[in-house]
């Protein structure tokens, strides 16, 4: 096992927890900036927003949560970096055995189609925790893709056998974990030991089931779906499954052949990015399901968020359609105050949106059976946001994605209901919602009505013609990325409307005077980019992942590798908690309910063959693994 001592800290100057107001003026009178285009100055930063939102939020007190650890410096080492009193220890790595007849994973080789159906998938990214005790548990952990730079010895799929090795290593690892002697551990073996791969059998459910766009030759029904992959991160039902956000599909699917116009030039092939050339992935010359001219609606069965009892080893998986089509990054879930179920999506491509889905029924904490079917029937939203004058925040509203209702009509190319979820990108744009910066995770707020989003960054703000700079996406050519949130009127998740503003704007302090520099809560010292995952704990820490820019230069010098942060959503102080070894990404977090242990996803350390040995060293192939962190005095994490 490997686990690693404290690094060196410094402790590093940082704002004054009780006085963010100051903050804010500051950022007011510092960073004021134009906006793309010549448009207008635009006083950037809602800072009083921002104080009165969380003032309205009553349960927590005025400081925020405490955040107790001495934050820690970037840098570029190929090893976990915490700070002083927090030790890690690796859980679960790619190739790791731990369903009956597995075997140990091979270096040399990488295992094979079998060995690998049977180990831990590879790029785990999205997890969830669930108690069985005090010390056992199942985790849920997304399998996002395959390096193929390591999966493959040659570093190609080139064959039946490559294309079955690298679905067996997508989808969804499920696993028992124990803690003995205060250490968690994964349990070989256990029962509920499960894969899910790219070739697990599914049931597609809700309103689009069935529709004649996801029928195909091998499934007439539509309502038989082969496998789940690019599962990027998660969600979490307080029913006790777990959802699983299918995201680039698109890239899986391929042809030699050229396709037929009106498919190729189609405005839904075209708005998700499916064509013939697909992305390299190359499972198409093996597997004719991705084969685009033989099966152009395999496609269309993707970009699902996915359902899975983990409790249950033989469950089938459940593709919800009511919660749309998009290339899903999570799926947050909140029981509302009147029982709602309400699920909140980012569709993470430049120019996408921000979704809602509220159940039509309530949930009910006294008879679980009762939710199961809760995510197939509801109302669908899309997000679009409105600015105050030169301000960054403002009002908006959720608008809703119901055939028939806003120009959702059979004339705009809607027939019915399945149509629109099956398309949900172009109904988006029909009804029409705001553009964003690729929205990432969405995480709740533990007591209050309040939601943050990540968006990671976007090159084509202010670029492209339709993706105007806007009040939260207010930086052309945007490399950092954002954090915006939004409190629902009424505290009320179902409401129709909201007001919000931005809580970080990532950036530079270091390197730029102006917009790029970040809001006043970036300093030199907590500075990243490409904020990604996002969560918050029990006491509502929030803490954030980046999938950012490694380089450590030009535009991100200073940033050193991948990291993840605490903020306090109160004060809007950010502190640096961890940094990932070389070309990885830290993505995918989980909690035990003690709050001891926090699981941590570092994600294709050494990708593209840089060099990463992690995390086993010496010169061992890097292979990404969960993580688990805990404090040396057992405390809980974060405090
Ligand atoms: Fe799989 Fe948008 O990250
Ligand atoms: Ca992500
Ligand atoms: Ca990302
Ligand atoms: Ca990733």
């Amino acid at each position: 096992m490997n686990t690693f001592d404290e690094n060196d800290q410094r402790n590093h100057p940082r704002p004054d927890e009780t006085d963010f107001s100051r903050m804010v003026d500051a950022a007011l009178s510092r960073r004021q900036f134009l906006g793309a285009a010549g448009a207008g100055l635009g006083l950037f930063f809602g800072g009083h927003g921002l104080a009165q939102a969380a003032m309205a939020g009553q349960t927590t007190k005025r400081t925020g949560p405490a955040i107790g650890f001495t934050p820690i410096a970037a840098n570029g080492l190929d090893t976990l970096t915490l700070p002083a009193g927090y030790q890690w220890r690796v859980l679960a790595s790619w190739g790791d055995a731990f369903l009956p007849g597995g075997t140990p994973f091979d270096p040399v080789t990488r295992g094979t189609a079998a060995s690998q159906a049977l180990s831990i998938g590879d790029n785990n990214d999205g997890m969830s925790f669930f108690s069985l005790s005090a010390d056992h548990a199942v985790i849920a952990v997304n399998n996002e893709y395959a390096n193929y730079e390591y999966l493959f010895v040659n570093g190609r799929c080139s064959s039946l056998e490559d294309t079955r090795k690298a679905q067996a290593a997508h989808g969804v690892s499920v696993f028992e974990v124990r803690r003995v002697a205060g250490v968690w551990q994964l349990q070989p073996n256990a029962r509920l030991n499960r894969r899910i791969t790219a070739n697990t059998e599914m049931r597609l459910s809700g309103p689009a089931a069935g529709s004649a766009l996801l029928k195909t030759q091998a499934d007439p029904s539509g309502t038989v779906a082969l496998g789940t992959f690019n599962n990027c991160a998660n969600g979490r039902t307080p029913w006790g499954t777990y959802l699983t956000c299918e995201e680039n599909f698109n890239g899986y699917f391929g042809s030699a052949e050229s396709l037929p116009q009106n498919v190729a030039e189609s405005a839904a092939f075209k708005r998700y990015g499916i064509s013939a050339k697909g992305a390299g992935i190359n499972w198409h010359p093996f597997d004719e399901r991705f084969d685009l001219a033989k099966n152009p609606n395999e496609p269309n069965r993707f970009g699902w968020v996915v359902e899975i009892d983990p409790m249950d080893p033989t469950s089938t998986p459940i593709k919800r359609t009511a919660l749309g089509r998009v290339k899903h990054e999570n799926a947050e879930v909140v029981v509302n105050a009147d029982g709602h179920v309400v699920v909140y999506m980012g569709d993470d491509e430049k120019g996408e949106h921000i979704y809602k889905f509220v159940s039509a029924k309530k949930f009910d904490a006294k008879n679980p059976k009762a939710n199961r079917d809760l995510l197939d029937e509801g109302t669908l939203y899309v997000a679009r946001f409105a600015a105050v004058d030169g301000k960054a925040e403002g009002e908006g509203e959720w608008l809703e994605l119901t055939h028939g209702k806003h120009g959702l009509t059979a004339e705009a190319g809607f027939k019915d209901q399945a149509d629109v979820l099956v398309h949900t990108r172009l109904a988006a744009t029909v009804v029409g919602a705001t553009t964003m910066d690729r929205p990432e995770w969405i995480a709740a707020h533990p007591t209050q009505a309040q939601v943050y989003v990540t968006l990671t960054n976007n090159s084509d703000r202010g670029v492209k013609p339709n993706q105007s700079v806007n009040g939260p996406n207010p930086r052309a050519k945007n490399v950092y990325g954002q954090i915006v949130r939004w409190t629902p009127k009424g505290n009320d998740h179902t409401a129709h409307t909201f007001t919000w503003d931005i809580f970080a704007l990532a950036g530079n302090p270091a390197l730029h005077k102006d917009a790029y520099a970040g809001s006043a809560n970036i300093t030199p010292e907590n500075m990243f980019n490409s904020p990604d995952g996002l969560a918050f704990d029990r006491d509502g820490r929030l803490w954030i992942q980046t999938d950012g820019d490694y380089s450590n230069a030009k535009d991100f010098a200073g940033m050193g590798n991948n990291q993840m942060l605490c903020a306090n959503p109160v004060t809007g102080e950010i502190k640096r908690f961890l940094v990932g070894p070389v070309a990885c990404e830290i993505t995918g977090v989980a909690f035990t309910p003690d709050q001891k242990t926090m699981f941590v996803g570092i994600q294709h350390p050494g990708e593209k063959l840089a060099p990463s040995h992690f995390p086993q060293g010496g010169d061992a192939v890097p292979r990404s693994s969960i993580i688990a962190i805990s404090r040396r005095d057992g405390r809980v994490v974060g405090l």
